[in-house]
C-alpha cells in the first residue's frame, strides 16, 4: 500500500506483525471480551463491578461512551463508567484513576480497559504511521489488598505538554474541524504524526519520568524487577532501558508481535508478562507510557498475585 520494506520497518521500529479487527468488529467488542476474561480470571461476577474506565481514542462512536457499551455487553448491571482519551498514555492514566477510587475506599471492583482499533483512523497511504499501528488491548480488574505484600500501588508521575499537540493529532471530526466534504477530502480524519519530533519527546520524557519517580522512592532501575514500557518503537524502548541502567531481560517487549496498539500496549504487555511467567507475586513493576498530547507517565506497582 505504501513504499516501504519489511527490512526498513524491522530495523527502524522492531515491528513484524500487526493484528487488525475483522469486518464489523468494534472497540467495544474487543473491550468486552477482555473484560470478561479479566473477570473470569479474578473470579468476579461482572454484576459486582462498580466502575469501568475505558481508555481509547477509537471509540465505537463519539457517543455514547464505549464504557457504556461494554457495561451492557458484559452485564455489569451495577457499574458506572466513562471513556478516557489521552492516546498512548491512556491505559496508564486510566489505571491511576481506577487506583484512586480503590484507595479512597469508594469501590472494591474497578475494571480498567485499554483498547484501540487504530485501523479505523490510520491512513494506509501514509508510511509514517501505517507501519506502526495495530489493533488490540486488554483489561485489568483492580481490587483493594489487605496488605502491601498482597500487592499495592506505590507511586506515579504523569505529565502533559500541550505545546506539542500538533505533532501527533487527528485534525478532523471535532469541534475545530467538524466532518465535511473538505475534511474527508483532506484526509483529516486520520492520525497525523511528525515521527522524529515524537521520537525525541519519547526518548527524553519517558525515561526522565521513570528516573524521577524511582528517585523520589529511593530506588534506581536496578531495583525494578519488571519494566513494562509503552510499545511504540523498539528503539525508544532500548533507549529508555539504557538510561535506566537495567538489563533487557527485565523488560517486557512484544512490539514485534502486535505493533503499537496505542492505549492497548500496556495491558497487552502485561498479558505477555503473565503468560510467559515473567511476572511474579512481590515483583516491583515499573510502567511507562508516552503519546499524543504530548503526554507521558510512569507508575510503580508491587505485583500482588
Ligand atoms: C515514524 C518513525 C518510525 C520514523 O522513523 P525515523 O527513523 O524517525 O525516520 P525519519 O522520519 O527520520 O525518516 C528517515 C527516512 O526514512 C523514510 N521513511 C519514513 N518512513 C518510512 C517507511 N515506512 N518506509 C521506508 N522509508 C521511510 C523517510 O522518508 C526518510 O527518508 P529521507 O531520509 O530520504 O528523507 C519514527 O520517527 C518513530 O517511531 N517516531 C515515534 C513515533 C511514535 O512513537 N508514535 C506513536 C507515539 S505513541
Amino acid at each position: 500500500m505504501v513504499e516501504t520494506s519489511d527490512q526498513w520497518i524491522t530495523e527502524r521500529t522492531g515491528i513484524k506483525n500487526r493484528f487488525l479487527v475483522g469486518p464489523g468488529e468494534t472497540c467495544s467488542d474487543l473491550g468486552a471480551r477482555a473484560a470478561l476474561d479479566a473477570c473470569q480470571k479474578a473470579g468476579v461476577d461482572p454484576a459486582d463491578i462498580e466502575l469501568i474506565v475505558f481508555a481509547t481514542i477509537t471509540p465505537d462512536m463519539m457517543l455514547p461512551a464505549t464504557a457504556c457499551l461494554v457495561q451492557h455487553k458484559i452485564g455489569a448491571t451495577r457499574a458506572w463508567g466513562f471513556d478516557l482519551s489521552i492516546a498512548c498514555s491512556g491505559f496508564l492514566y486510566a489505571l491511576q484513576v481506577g487506583v484512586q477510587f480503590i484507595l479512597s475506599g469508594c469501590h472494591k471492583n474497578v475494571l480498567v480497559i485499554g483498547m484501540d482499533v487504530m485501523s479505523s483512523i490510520v491512513d494506509y497511504q501514509d508510511r509514517q504511521t501505517c507501519i506502526i499501528f495495530g489493533d488490540g488491548g486488554g483489561a485489568v480488574l483492580l481490587q483493594p489488598s489487605e496488605s502491601a505484600s498482597d500487592g499495592c500501588f506505590v507511586d506515579y508521575l504523569h505529565e502533559v505538554d500541550g505545546s506539542g499537540g500538533d505533532f501527533l493529532c487527528m485534525p478532523g471530526g471535532g469541534s475545530a474541524h467538524p466532518a465535511s466534504k473538505e475534511t474527508v477530502e483532506g484526509r483529516q480524519h486520520f492520525v497525523k504524526q511528525d515521527g522524529p519530533v515524537v521520537f525525541r519527546f519519547a526518548t527524553k520524557r519517558m525515561p526522565d519520568l521513570c528516573v524521577r519517580l524511582l528517585e523520589r522512592n529511593g530506588l534506581t532501575g536496578k531495583d525494578v524487577d519488571v519494566f513494562v514500557p509503552h510499545q511504540a518503537n523498539l528503539r525508544i524502548i532500548k533507549s529508555a532501558v539504557e538510561r535506566l541502567g537495567m538489563p533487557m531481560e527485565k523488560v517486557i517487549v512484544n512490539i514485534e508481535e502486535y505493533g503499537n496498539t496505542t492505549a492497548g500496549t500496556l495491558p497487552l504487555a502485561l498479558s505477555t508478562a503473565l503468560s510467559s511467567g515473567r511476572l511474579k507475586k512481590g515483583d516491583l513493576v515499573l510502567f511507562a507510557a508516552m503519546g499524543a498530547g504530548l503526554s507521558a507517565g510512569a507508575a510503580l506497582m508491587r505485583w500482588g498475585y
